[in-house]
């Protein structure tokens, strides 16, 4: 990264005059954190007394043996506390936030695990939590929001524009511009103006760093290819980190190839689509816009994939060759989601199943004696309503007619 936040000709600040102030403080903490043994020692001393890590490395062997190419190993980040990899950036910033002496938090959330996380941690520090997160959201993710609310959070449905995670950004970033001097706001992936790509980047770091030391002590040595799923690209920019500086490690990011890329319904902004560059939310990158720069509306059937924008370093690294961009279709995420839950008793979240799919058409391709990491960003619990609508599973359906009457004969 260069010293104003680009990556090659990516990322950037662009930013209102009244937030100038409040980014170059939030700069200098990050950075007098990464120079600070202790901070780090801190995070890590949190992260493994309350979420969990290290997280597992598993070898799937029964899909290895199904597949009969490549060993399948699965970086569990669905252990994490709250169920996803998003605990791993909020818990740091929480950690910066105290420095900081701010009282109240905001964040944005698409699939609600960010929001989740967010609420989670607000919830541990003590201070006061906002959650922003379009209402197409709100109702794909009734149990997260739920549990926000619980936790003392206050959740606020955005109604504008696609009501997506784009239109939730939006309004978080109105809130900061007003309530800039008590209030931080915990931008959940490695996008948005500097610092934070990279401060997301840093943190989810923890996930590469983990999963290289595993992968020596289980296979010897390096494995041949990394997947991950690619919404804002945080557990991504996470597992990919550390292996970027390993020559021959193949990495690869899925984006949400929606109802077929031809469709136009999709997420897919950097394998091979027509995105272009441009400048929104504070930073520059590969945006799918129109000729005018207006946002196209997206689709995923994963709802922490669906967003306009990607991060810039990922642009970067799409740019320079070094990060291979695929997508995974909604009806190919059910099946690889079907055959790891009969496989292996594990139930990846839809986000995480786009990497799944990838890693399952190339593994045939590959020797026994190589292996593959797929990055598990999260569990599959939340999307419960989703995937026994797409199973069109009639018990399930039965069971929540069922309860749908209770609640109105209650009333
Ligand atoms: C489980 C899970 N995986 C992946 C993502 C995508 O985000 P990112 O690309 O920042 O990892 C999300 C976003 O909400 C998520 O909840």
């Amino acid at each position: 990264m260069t010293k104003d936040g680009y990556f090659g000709k990516w990322g950037g600040a662009f930013i209102p005059e009244v937030l100038q102030q409040t980014f170059k403080e939030l700069g200098e903490y990050y950075r007098q954190a990464k120079e600070d043994q202790e901070f780090w020692q801190e995070y890590l001393d949190l992260m493994s007394s309350y979420s969990c890590r290290p997280t597992p490395l598993t070898h799937a062997g029964n899909l290895s043996n199904h597949f009969g190419g490549a060993q399948i190993y699965i970086k569990r980040e669905d252990l994490n506390h709250t169920g996803a990899h998003k605990a791993n950036n909020v818990m740091g910033q929480g950690l910066l936030v105290k420095r900081m002496g701010k009282k109240r938090v905001i964040a944005e959330t698409g699939a609600g695990q960010h929001g989740m996380a967010t609420a989670t941690m607000a919830a541990k520090f003590g201070f006061d939590c906002t959650i922003y997160m379009g209402e197409v959201d709100v109702l794909r993710q009734r149990p997260n929001v739920f549990w926000m609310e619980k936790m003392g959070a206050k959740v606020v449905a955005v109604k504008d524009g696609s009501r997506t995670l784009k239109d939730a950004i939006n309004e978080a970033f109105r809130d900061w511009v007003t309530n800039v001097d008590t209030t931080h706001y915990v931008f959940g992936t490695a996008c948005g103006p500097a610092p934070f790509p990279e401060m997301v980047s840093w943190f989810q770091s923890i996930v590469g760093i983990e999963a290289i030391e595993q992968i020596h002590a289980r296979h010897g040595r390096n494995p041949a290819r990394v997947y991950a799923c690619v919404g804002g690209g945080s557990n991504a920019m996470g597992i990919f980190g550390r292996f970027l500086l390993e020559n021959g490690v193949e990495l690869v990011g899925v984006e949400a190839g929606g109802q077929g890329i031809a469709s136009g319904r999709h997420a897919a902004r950097l394998c091979g689509t027509d995105a272009s560059a441009g400048v929104a939310q504070g930073y520059r990158t590969m945006f799918l816009q129109n000729d005018d720069g207006q946002m196209l509306e997206t689709h995923s059937v994963a709802a922490g994939l669906d967003y306009v924008g990607v991060s810039p370093i990922l642009s970067d690294l799409w740019e320079q060759g070094r990060v291979r961009f695929e997508s995974a279709t909604d009806d190919e995420v059910m099946e690889a989601l079907d055959l790891t839950m009969k496989k292996e008793g594990i139930i990846p979240a839809l986000e995480s199943a786009h990497a799944f799919v990838q890693a399952f058409k190339e593994a045939p391709e590959l020797s026994p004696d190589d292996a593959v990491i797929i990055n598990m960003s999260g569990r599959g619990d939340k999307d419960i309503f989703t995937i026994a609508h797409a199973f069109n599973d009639p018990s399930w359906k039965e069971f929540i007619i069922r309860r749908g009457q209770e609640y109105s004969e209650q009333k």
